[in-house]
């Protein structure tokens, strides 16, 4: 394996100088102060800033702890914990400040005083009563729990959250998504607004929302969405297979804000659509883990039987131990490079030969729009699978079902019908870029957008469900030569999912949960 790039340490300025903001060396303003800036819990990238702004400012900000550094600025850490970390170091500085020291400094323009407040060692006995609450700023950087014990929380954050992704939001999405999980990552519930002082990814929104129901017991903000009407109309219209959140705007706007509405209106539905509104309530009802299981068997029968040799992982949710799910997601492969070439098609066509799959698009043709944010560009088909019910599994072919049309699942009461709808989703990847596909697919969302945000800012590298590159030795080299995993091909795709992993997530080791 080729090492990783050492994140470059800039060696600590001689004499005491600062730099302007043309960037040029200048004496610093401050000569008896030193400063240095602990990254434990600041991170890498904010450090940089703070240190950046400080020599703008012509403060001598130290990249490394040297014997000239007289004031240790740290954010997060308790005095106990910086004077942990100074033990294993040889400099002892003058100084230990919380944060705050240093933004007042910022502002004021020069060293303010150094106050009770600004100290370490005096910041955990003011604070011995309540428990305040830290935790790393990426989600990739946390270990998830299945014990959620903030769920008032988090339920009014991803409904608001929801409701932005629906309203093609993303950005404020993303930022309600952030702050759920970060109260998700709790270890108790929060009982004070105190506690959420230098918590990563609480906005000034989120926050709001989160003293709301602390001081009132619910978000009105959440509560007052949960009621709307437009809210309500885009849940129902995008509940729809290969309905998304512009077109549920254009028929909202439009005057459509329900199933009836929109099947009286005659609308011109694409085959996704049609076949969306006819198992709208198969389809809108959660999958179980055994139904996952089922699927998964008869699926890995159809691609074992087209191409011999041929592999299957269970990736999304289920991968992650949820245990329902709105869909079901395969990853297909074969151990030898080239073999899959071609393989979707022959598997769609298969299934649909024994009528296990009601319709299948496959993405080339005419399947729902891909979603902007998706990059990736493998062969997958997004399908309606009809799972015969329990009982009436392990008959050696599924039934044959030909009903056809959108009235189907109004007029027939769903105990009469032997098999229920079931969403499911596949992808196919070559074996050299398995690990990163698997890695790539089996989310959360949430997850994967803070890996490759963590990846690309912390450690310069650009993640996808194709490749992990260096962004310096692409930039010097031009052409692919960056792929620092070229030599991992030789390994089994599992052993290299688990190194990438660990590579990319330290703080995520053993099998994920949700986030
Ligand atoms: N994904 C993707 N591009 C898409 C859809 C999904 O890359 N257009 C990836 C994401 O990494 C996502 C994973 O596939 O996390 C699974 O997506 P999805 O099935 O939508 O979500 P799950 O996490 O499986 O949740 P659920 O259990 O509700 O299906
Ligand atoms: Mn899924
Ligand atoms: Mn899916």
């Amino acid at each position: 394996m080729v090492p990783l790039k050492r994140r470059k340490l800039v060696p600590s300025h001689a004499g005491n100088t600062g730099t302007n903001l043309s960037g040029e060396k200048v004496p610093a303003k401050f000569p008896q102060v030193v400063l240095f800036l602990l990254e434990r819990k600041m991170g890498a990238s904010r450090r940089a800033f703070l240190s950046q702004l400080g020599r703008k400012k012509g403060f001598q900000v130290e990249e490394m702890l040297s014997k000239s550094v007289t004031h240790l600025i740290s954010e997060n850490n308790s005095g106990a914990e910086v004077r942990a970390w100074l033990d294993s170091q040889d400099q002892k500085p003058a100084h230990l400040l919380d944060i705050s020291w240093y933004t007042e400094s910022m502002r004021e323009g020069h060293p303010v005083e150094i106050l009770d407040r600004h100290k370490l060692q005096d910041q955990r006995i003011n604070e011995a009563e309540v428990e305040v609450f830290s935790v790393p700023s990426y989600a990739c950087q946390r270990r998830t729990t299945l014990d959620n014990h903030n769920t008032t929380l988090t339920d009014a954050l991803s409904l608001l959250a929801e409701n932005a992704e629906l309203s093609d939001e993303e950005g404020r999405g993303v930022a309600f998504r952030r702050a759920a999980a970060v109260l998700k990552a709790l270890p108790k519930p929060v009982t004070s607004m105190s506690q959420l002082r230098g918590l990563p990814c609480l906005g000034e929104h989120s926050l709001r929302v989160v003293k709301d129901i602390l001081e009132n017991g619910a978000s009105s903000e959440a509560e007052s969405t949960k009621q709307s009407g437009r809210y309500n109309a885009l849940k129902a219209l995008t509940g729809i297979f290969g309905v998304g959140a512009k077109t549920a705007d254009r028929w909202i706007r439009e005057g459509i804000r329900s199933l009836q509405q929109l099947q009286d209106s005659g609308q011109t539905l694409n085959r996704a659509q049609q076949a969306g509104l006819e198992h709208y309530d198969d389809i809108n009802q959660p999958v179980t883990k055994a139904e996952a299981d089922a699927i998964g068997e008869i699926v890995e029968r159809a691609v074992v039987s087209v191409l011999p040799g041929a592999q299957m992982s269970l990736i999304g949710g289920f991968r992650r131990g949820k245990l329902t799910g709105h869909d079901v997601d395969f990853l297909i492969t074969h151990p030898e490079e080239g073999r899959e070439v071609g393989l979707m098609p022959k598997v769609v066509a298969r299934l649909e030969s024994q009528k296990t799959t009601r319709n299948s698009y496959l993405e080339s043709n005419d399947g729902p729009a891909r979603p902007a944010s998706n990059i990736d560009r493998f062969e997958r088909c997004f399908s309606i699978f009809k799972l015969a019910k329990e009982e009436k599994r392990g008959a050696t072919q599924p039934e044959t079902l030909t009903e056809n049309g959108v009235q189907i699942l109004q007029t027939k009461p769903a105990r009469h019908k032997p098999w229920r709808a079931v969403r499911v989703d596949l992808v196919v990847s070559p074996i050299s870029q398995f690990a990163f596909a698997l890695l790539g697919w089996t989310g959360s969302k949430l997850f994967e957008r803070e890996l490759r945000r963590w990846a690309g800012h912390e450690k310069a590298m650009s993640l996808s469900s194709h490749a992990l590159y260096d962004n310096k030795q692409i930039s010097e080299s031009d052409v692919g030569g960056g792929d620092i995993c070229t030599s991992w091909f030789g390994v089994h795709p599992t052993v290299r999912e688990e190194r990438l992993t660990r590579l990319l997530s330290p703080y995520r080791r053993t099998k994920r949960s949700p986030i």
